[in-house]
């Protein structure tokens, strides 16, 4: 019997619908196999703990989430509390504090979804962006002086480390090692950014030696976008900066149909530390509360985590089940041109995954 910890924050906004959509298809999972199991215990934290208690999380909420073997989390981000605070008390005090540091983001096609890009083919775009998590521009290195001054002056410092480049760079060929095509783009500025992303690139020429098996190239942020919009077909692994990857992987994400889909991984890759498994979509505002919003993006980021608990044969068994319902496409979110409802797809999802013989 393979049981695991989960702990679930469903956190703001949507967050709670896609991360209730989440536990029901887990349910499903188990049902279907034999031996599974996910023990989940939920946290009320976010932007309504916040308003109540004064802090996003509780105050040892590291603490309590350490004995998990993951966290499942839905979004956070609340019109009435500033981003910042949201972001820095819950996502980043987590992803900092468990030093989670290789956020990884795949972005594909899947059967019967409308993309902008579909005429380039299923396989054209079959994409992972692997996004440094703890540093550079997230640092949280700056401050601001002479408040409501004319001179007053904000200064937001890019922090990297050599530690910190040579990892992700390290964990991103070993990504694209295992892939078929075997490549990586590393992303830069620096033609601009003179020292830092000069860094990158150094780091990036040093480690390249020791994977000669990974075809590996260099394109600089900007002249990225138009490649993945122009040439999908010439990217398969990517790595960049935490705010590069940020731009980027929202540009993925809308090329593969609809953000409602896109997962996200945030791994310490040693396991000293729980990862964590979330949507990229946030918590969305303005559609909390109509149940339409699109549980995909939840239940693609329980595949992530089910790969990384081990459990290859139910993370490829719920793909599957999420992908049969693609193809037919006729239980599909607004986002992605349908009417049906997160139940809806919620149920047709668990149907197909109990239905099937896989
Ligand atoms: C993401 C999001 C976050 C980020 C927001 C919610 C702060 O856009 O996960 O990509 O910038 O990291
Ligand atoms: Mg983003």
């Amino acid at each position: 019997m393979a049981e695991y910890r989960i702990a679930a924050i469903p956190g703001d906004g949507i967050g709670a619908e896609v991360v209730a959509a989440g536990l029901e298809v887990f349910r499903a999972l188990e049902e279907r196999q034999d031996g599974l199991k996910l023990n989940v215990e939920s946290f009320p934290w976010g932007s309504d703990y916040y308003r109540q208690h004064g802090r996003m999380m509780a105050e040892d909420g590291l603490e309590r989430l350490r004995g998990f073997d993951a966290i499942y989390f839905g979004s956070a981000g609340d019109p009435g509390v500033p981003d910042h605070v949201t972001l820095w008390g819950l996502r980043l005090a987590i992803c900092q504090g468990f030093d989670q540091y290789a956020n990884v983001r795949p972005a594909r096609l899947l059967p019967g979804i409308r993309s902008p890009l579909e005429g380039c083919g299923p396989d054209k775009l079959d994409w992972v962006i692997v996004r440094e998590n703890t540093e550079g521009e997230y640092s949280g290195a700056g401050g601001r002086v002479h408040r409501s001054q004319p001179h007053e002056v904000g200064l937001d410092v890019s922090v990297f480390t050599r530690t910190g480049v040579t990892r992700i760079l390290r964990f991103a060929f070993e990504l694209a090692r295992q892939r078929p095509r075997k490549k990586l783009t590393l992303v830069t500025k620096s033609n601009a950014q003179r020292h830092a992303m000069v860094m990158w690139d150094d780091i990036h020429a040093e480690v390249k030696g020791d994977y000669g098996d990974v075809d590996s190239d260099k394109e600089l942020v900007d002249a990225m976008t138009t490649r993945m919009v122009l040439k999908p077909q010439t990217i398969d692994v990517v790595v960049a900066t935490n705010l590069h990857a940020d731009i980027l992987s929202d540009l993925a994400a809308a090329l593969t149909g609809s953000i409602g889909i896109a997962p996200t991984a945030n791994l310490n890759p040693e396991g000293r530390f729980p990862s964590m498994f979330e949507p990229i979509h946030g918590s969305a505002f303005d559609i909390t509360g109509k149940g339409i919003a699109n549980p995909i993006g939840s239940f693609w980021t329980g595949v992530l985590m089910l790969e990384h608990l081990g459990e290859a044969g139910a993370a490829a068994r719920l793909m599957a089940a999420i992908e049969r319902v693609t193809r037919v496409g006729d239980v599909l979110t607004p986002d992605l041109g349908g009417n049906a409802t997160t139940e809806e797809v919620t149920d047709a999802v668990c149907q197909s995954l109990l239905g099937a013989n896989d």
